[in-house]
């Protein structure tokens, strides 16, 4: 196994010495019928309290497997996982996750679908209906709430799966690729929501994608993950202030060298930093 790399940058890295979330030496073996395959190897993160940390990585390096696993869907084969200096065991409301295609319940309205998490949780209907007043607003779905899921964008279905989990108050939000399939500014538009819901929420976020570019406009840091087994081969913290223009050199320079190194493995030499 490889070092991990880490890239310095010219700022200081965030703030990462009392973590909220630790994971060591995860590693997960799929035992299939024909041999056991090692689809995670030795994973470390160690994310502070309101970090957004990106994930990215080839299709098939075990991204999915490891935010299954952080959720608690699936165990790990070995390896420690701990939120608040507590195990991770199982699903909890701590965290919360969002995938690419979020299956909304399509017999239910926008609103119904964001309250659907609330169910049991709060006893007060009015202070309830309030709280879904809040996440529509937050969303900016106020004049769609009793839409039916077949009758909004993909966008908008996005955003209704990002208040249905945000409303709970997870403290660590887990996103599989949550925009890869919307079309380019429908993704951008969903950046920019994610940032500021995050700047008003200041949620702990692990963002997997396996876009450089997507990567360079959310993170804080970088955690790039190679295959054969999953594991993380550099780090990479991204300190430049919101919003990032795309169109900035230093910017396109970054993405360049991100691509190139997912393409050919990361070295200190060919990594500039950025800005
Ligand atoms: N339940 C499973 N049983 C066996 N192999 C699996 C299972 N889930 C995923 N894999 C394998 O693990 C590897 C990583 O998959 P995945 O986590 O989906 O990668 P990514 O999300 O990075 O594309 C793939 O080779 C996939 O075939
Ligand atoms: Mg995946």
């Amino acid at each position: 196994m490889k070092p991990r790399l880490t890239v310095v940058s010219q700022k200081a890295a965030p703030d990462v010495r009392s973590p909220i979330l630790e994971v060591r030496s995860l590693t997960k073996v799929f035992r299939s019928a024909h041999a056991p395959v090692k689809v995670l190897a030795d994973i470390d993160i160690a994310a502070a309290a309101g970090e957004l940390i990106c994930i990215l990585g080839p299709s098939g390096c075990g991204k999915s497997t490891l935010l299954k696993i952080l959720s608690g869907f699936i165990r790990p084969s070995a390896g420690e996982m701990r939120l608040n200096n507590r195990p991770i065991t199982r699903p909890g409301p701590d965290r919360c996750v969002v995938f690419q295609e979020d299956a909304l319940f399509p017999w239910l309205t926008v609103a119904e679908n964001i309250a659907f998490g609330l169910r049991g949780k709060m006893k007060d209907r009015k202070a309830a209906r309030q709280e879904v007043d809040r996440f529509l607003s937050l969303v900016g779905l106020t004049a769609y709430r009793d839409y039916l899921p077949r009758e909004i964008s993909g966008g908008m279905k996005q955003r209704v799966a990002l208040a249905r989990v945000l409303i709970l108050q997870p403290q660590v939000l887990l996103m599989d690729e949550p925009f890869a399939s919307l079309d380019a500014l429908a993704r951008e538009e969903m950046q920019n929501l994610l940032l500021s819901l995050w700047d008003q929420l200041s949620h702990t976020i692990l963002f997997v994608t396996h876009d450089v570019v997507e990567a360079a406009t959310l993170a804080d840091r970088i955690l790039v993950m190679d295959k054969n087994p999953g594991h993380i081969c550099a780090e990479i913290p991204v300190t430049p202030d919101r919003p990032r223009r795309q169109d900035e050199p230093g910017f396109i320079r970054f993405c360049r060298t991100l691509h190139d190194g997912l393409r050919g493995g990361f070295s200190e030499r060919n990594f500039p930093g950025w800005p």
